[in-house]
């Protein structure tokens, strides 16, 4: 059990534990998949290579070059080790996490988990986008499975760019950008306090006890960093909506409303904070609210252009994390269930913003 998920059998006075009346659960896709299964599976049946130089290891790349996302199925492997080197045909190579919002045990070598809770829905997002060093691609790898749901769903980041610069909001975000505002907590403050409205301390997020250490790190990346009270840093990160993607020439959405208060509205001990006290929330570069429509539209547009993915055990997929975004439904487990997916994340960039001229 993670840190994370041990939130959850926690008895929380009801007060924490209630639901907003208005919150907005996406709908994940629209019944078709956007793109055919048939473009990013391959059946390894039969044996997955994980021989770098083999046909296994040339397809999966040919596959990722051509649509960004990879799903090699019926691997028969069970170990996460071999799961990652097969990710590896694709992710050569790894970044180690760091400078995160949420907190990821290590799983395995260079393999952690997904630092969420399983009950929780997981909006649509693009990993790290809140911060100047990002990652260009991260791989999934199936641990454990249910066998009729807990599926992840992916959303095409090319066509959800081009619907929404076809909107006002769209040309809005083009406009203003967007900031990223964090609120850390001090894991010294909660020694011995229910975590109520804790999402990540700043020790485990900058990876240092030091205050002065912690706050240079966040700067390094980009971060205004101020400290609120019982030693709460607060960071805040004004950076473009779309971000220009070499590969395709071109500015993609890289912004979703996972980043917003809204990520929280399942989260235990969280989710009875207004959006603008959560941990994690999102405004406008000119720091003005999003609407509760704008809230809808973002969710609606990424749902629009969805794909599900159902996991097997030893399943892996490896996806462009800017021509992709993922999510999940919220997952509840019966006795004996047990649904886990290894994460590994790709090569670290440094993000650039929109370019003029690549809309
Ligand atoms: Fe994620």
């Amino acid at each position: 059990m993670t840190a994370t998920e041990s939130i959850d059998f926690l008895q929380a006075p009801p007060e924490l534990d209630r639901r907003l009346d208005d919150m907005i659960v996406p709908e994940w896709w629209n019944g078709t998949p956007a793109i055919a299964g048939d473009r990013y599976e391959i059946d390894a049946r039969g044996g997955a290579d994980l021989d770098p130089e083999g046909p296994l290891a040339e397809r999966m790349r040919q596959v990722y070059d051509q649509v960004g996302l990879v799903h090699v199925r019926n691997t028969g492997l069970v170990a996460l080790a071999d799961m990652r080197a097969l990710a590896r045909h694709c992710l050569p190579e790894e970044m180690h996490y760091e400078g995160g919002s949420n907190p990821r045990q290590e799983l395995d070598v260079n393999v952690f988990e997904v630092g969420a809770p399983l009950s929780a829905h997981l909006h649509y997002h693009h990993e790290m986008a809140y911060v100047s060093k990002s990652t260009r691609a991260l791989a999934f790898l199936c641990k454990e499975a249910l066998p009729d749901r807990g599926a992840t769903y992916f959303s095409d980041g090319l066509a959800s760019t081009d619907h929404i610069l076809s909107t006002d909001l769209g040309r809005k975000l083009r406009d203003l950008g967007v900031c990223y505002h964090r609120s850390l907590t001090d894991r010294e403050a909660f020694a011995n306090r229910l975590e109520v409205g804790v999402y990540n301390h700043w020790q485990l997020s900058m990876g240092t006890d030091d205050p002065d250490e912690a706050e240079a790190f966040a700067r390094e990346r980009g971060l205004l960093t101020e400290w609120g009270p019982e030693r709460m840093l607060k960071t805040r990160y004004y950076c473009d909506a779309f971000e220009y993607d070499p590969i395709t020439d071109r500015n993609l959405f890289y912004c979703s409303i996972a980043d917003h208060g809204m990520w929280f509205d399942g989260w235990p001990l969280v989710m009875h904070l207004p959006h603008g006290e959560r941990p994690l929330h999102m405004t406008f570069g000119d720091d003005s609210e999003f609407s509760r429509d704008e809230l809808q539209q973002m969710v609606t547009l990424y749902d629009r252009f969805g794909i599900k993915v159902d996991w097997r055990q030893g399943d892996v997929a490896v996806f462009d994390n800017l021509r992709f975004a993922h999510g999940r439904p919220g997952i509840a487990l019966g006795p004996g269930e047990a649904r886990q997916l290894g994460v590994m994340l790709g090569p670290k960039y440094d993000r650039v913003g929109q370019r003029p001229g690549k809309f």
